[in-house]
């Protein structure tokens, strides 16, 4: 199973500390774990930034990087061993395990830190840490300088600054290593095997949580422990809804099929959405605006290469489809302006794409100084345009209603362009449709 090694994990807590000015310490804690009823819990799921720092898998666990200190930089604190707990819940890494598995320096038990995390504060200028984003740990946290404070008269000093952790994670997280580019290939060759299955099985009068089903498995089957995000499959009109999830409808003959669905591994997402007509054949309608969200895919991927900035791939897309819809019909005017008024976005109304990670939508800030990000090599990002035609728009002919069509792959920017991840799933009208007539003979 490929994942990402432990040396990479240290690299990265030493690029961390690198940037941290002098006397400061960095304090991040897992993931709480989520009560879905009474005694059953939700699916634990790291938090990303612990997970970037540390691979360590287990809740209830806080990390203190503290450049300089004597007796490690790297302090991870984490739930004891524990025979009676483990025989219920599964083992635990223990304070043996974060040292000698996850390369921990010092190791305490999660019990202890009201005790111990004060001390490790006391006497730091500065605290790195991301505010806002847990409240039950922003609490803790104030508890323990508050400890320092009321002390200080017997010579405590509490930091006298608070500095915003997320902003330097963030901008180490948007760009990939080869490392991670690797488990980005991996997720992304395994959802792609799973849209290929649910084109394969899919025919008029199963439902959509039957090719859901299929996803499912062939995640699991591949080694993903869950899936990116909700998988979207959404049949018909469905399709016009941008982020479906009900997945309970029929497929019925001359539909189309809107898959929108990745897998994670090791914490690394992928974004794939195919859509293919329920029957294996595309009506003439439904192929135009197919091949022209496909032609301003192709668009947007000619603009994604350093030197070009963040929105170069989004404003291609808006012109192609602008183009396309005048050409088809949809729209009447001259494209310019249709585009000046934002007319095109009855029909386009979310951006090309987003950066692509440990989060699906990962972190990374796309304007730097007011201006779009320029991009470099090793920035992942999703290019996925759509034409969704509501049912009930009277503007166009009734033919072209209930139409929706997105076409998402996930690439990462490389010195000469980008490199396309999920070139596994078919994606031309023709490669479609032959991919399924000939699952149809097999059948
Ligand atoms: N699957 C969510 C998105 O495509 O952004
Ligand atoms: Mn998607
Ligand atoms: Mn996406």
């Amino acid at each position: 199973m490929i994942s990402i090694p432990k040396s990479e994990y240290a690299r990265r807590r030493k690029a961390l500390m690198a940037q941290m000015e002098p006397n400061s310490i960095a304090i991040l804690p897992a993931a709480p774990v989520y009560i879905r009823n009474r005694d059953v819990e939700h699916i634990f799921r790291q938090d990303s930034d612990f997970q970037y720092l540390s691979g360590f898998p287990e809740p209830e666990a806080v990390i203190a990087l503290i450049p300089g200190r004597e007796h490690g930089e790297y302090v991870l604190f984490c739930r004891e061993r524990d025979p009676e707990r483990e025989l219920w819940d599964g083992l635990r890494a223990g304070q043996e395990g974060a040292m000698s598995r996850f390369g921990a320096d010092d190791a305490f038990p999660i019990g202890d830190i009201d005790d111990i995390l004060p001390g490790l504060i006391e006497g730091r200028e500065r605290v790195y840490y991301s505010m806002g984003t847990n409240q039950e740990f922003d609490r803790h946290l104030m508890d323990w300088i508050n400890v320092i404070r009321s002390k200080a008269r017997q010579g405590a000093q509490p930091p006298n600054e608070f500095v915003a952790l997320n902003h330097l994670l963030h901008d180490m997280r948007l760009y990939k290593s080869a490392n991670e580019v690797k488990v980005m290939r991996e997720a992304a060759e395994i959802s792609s095997r799973a849209h290929v299955q649910a084109m394969r099985v899919s025919r008029p009068g199963l439902f959509e949580f039957h090719l859901e089903a299929e996803l499912d498995y062939e995640f699991r089957k591949g080694g993903a422990k869950m899936p990116a995000y909700g998988s979207i499959v959404a049949a018909g009109k469905n399709a016009c809804i941008l982020h479906y999830h009900e997945n309970d409808a029929v497929l019925k003959d001359g539909d189309l099929v809107l898959i929108d669905a990745g897998c994670e591994i090791d914490c690394y997402a992928s974004d794939i959405t195919r859509t293919f007509p329920a029957n294996g054949k595309f009506s003439p309608e439904q192929k135009a605006i197919y091949e022209l969200v496909l032609a301003s895919q192709e668009a947007a991927f000619l603009e994604i290469a350093p030197g070009k900035h963040w929105n170069q791939a989004h404003e291609a897309t808006v012109q192609v489809i602008t183009a396309g819809l005048v050409e088809l019909g949809l729209l009447e005017g001259d494209v310019e302006q249709l585009i000046a008024s934002e007319a095109y976005k009855a029909f386009y109304m979310h951006r090309a794409g987003h950066w692509l990670g440990m989060d699906v939508h990962d972190v990374g800030d796309y304007k730097v100084g007011g201006e779009w990000r320029v991009l470099e090599v090793g920035m992942a990002m999703t290019v996925e345009p759509g034409i969704y035609i509501a049912p009930d728009n009277q503007n166009v002919a009734k033919k072209w209603r209930g139409i929706g069509v997105r076409i998402e792959d996930d690439v990462v920017v490389t010195k000469k362009g980008c490199e396309i991840l999920t070139t596994g799933v078919p994606k031309t009208v023709a490669e479609i449709e032959a991919l399924m007539a000939g699952a149809a003979q097999v059948a």
